[in-house]
């Protein structure tokens, strides 16, 4: 079995239990999870313990589940009405549109804080424990992937009366955003969880502090990459190849409206070749998970 084939079936094996008299909540903390996606932050986490530390393998899978949960639960509240406003999500209808607002927010707020609970109860020693938690929780919350999605909903050109109220009544006028704000804005809404998850992958293997700050680095060029993809999967494929709506970026400050397709593609280019400069010095272990990754999704 590969590793993401354990991962999935761990994923699956360990759906949130919250038994009561209602009846959807439980099934609704789970839907997004089953459903899939590329599992690409629990791949770089587990393949970095993989390579270094092999026997530490199975005692990490709760915290790629934490990772994952922690982002599937921002991929919920991301597609809310009052965000992106989307139906579809990995291929199925998103939560507030099988379920209902309610639950959507509810379960997305549930796997934020069941992601801490799953690396709490990590097989691994109390202080690589502690470490993985400051690191998800620096890298998704207040000023990390929040303040990233704050930026990102604020900055848009939307005709969402809810925002534009508040312009109105603050007195602040619509502001186009220039390149270095742009990236500032992807950084923190994505390349900071995906930076997180090698950082966690390179505390449980036990690599030294310089080591681990250098992998953060990686990541953030890795994420800022992930997201230019993205941007440009939004702008160049369907949503049947996507599994969520396409051409949903179009009110953004995504990369391709700014630099257009050839542009994003270029930046993205210059990023991976970065990457792999930056990956010279690293165990090869861990320059064969990055570099199969790539392969895999950043290549489109
Ligand atoms: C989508 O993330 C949102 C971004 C930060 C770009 P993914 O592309 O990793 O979504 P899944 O997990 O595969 O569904
Ligand atoms: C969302 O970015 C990133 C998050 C932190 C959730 P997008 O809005 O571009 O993600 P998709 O395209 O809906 O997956
Ligand atoms: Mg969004
Ligand atoms: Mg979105
Ligand atoms: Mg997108």
């Amino acid at each position: 079995m590969t590793l993401l084939d354990e991962f999935i079936k761990f994923l699956n094996a360990n759906l949130p239990k919250a038994p009561s008299f209602h009846p959807y909540y439980e099934e609704a903390l789970g839907v997004m999870l089953k459903a899939g996606g590329k599992h690409f932050r629990a791949q770089l986490l587990l393949g970095v313990v993989d390579a270094l530390r092999p026997q530490l393998t199975q005692n990490a899978m709760r915290v790629a589940l934490g990772l994952e949960m922690m982002h599937t639960y921002s991929l919920i509240h991301d597609d809310l009405p009052a965000m992106d406003d989307a139906p579809l999500r990995r291929g199925v209808p998103t939560l507030h549109t099988r379920y209902d607002e309610v639950t959507a927010i509810l379960a997305g707020d549930a796997l934020n804080t069941q992601a801490f609970y799953e690396i709490s109860r990590a097989d691994l020693e109390a202080p690589v424990v502690v470490k993985c938690v400051e690191i998800l929780s620096a890298n998704a919350g207040a000023s990390g992937m929040v303040l990233g999605q704050a930026l990102d909903c604020f900055f848009e050109n939307s005709d969402k009366a809810d925002v534009k109220n508040a312009k109105n009544r603050l007195g602040l006028a619509q502001k186009r955003l220039n390149l270095d704000e742009l990236e500032f804005l992807h950084i923190h809404k994505t390349a900071k969880l995906i930076a997180a998850s090698l950082e966690m992958g390179a505390v449980i293997a036990a690599l030294d502090a310089a080591q681990c700050e250098r992998i953060y680095g990686i990541g953030l060029d890795l994420g800022l990459a992930f997201q230019i993809e993205d941007d440009l999967i939004d702008a160049t494929s369907d949503e049947s190849e996507a599994g969520k709506p396409v051409h949903n970026d179009v009110t953004k400050n995504s990369f391709t409206n700014l630099l257009g397709i050839d542009g994003a593609r270029a930046s993205k280019n210059e990023l991976i070749a970065k990457i792999r400069r930056e990956l010279s010095d690293m165990p090869k272990g861990v320059c064969n998970v990055v570099e199969n990754l790539i392969d895999k999704h950043l290549k489109g």
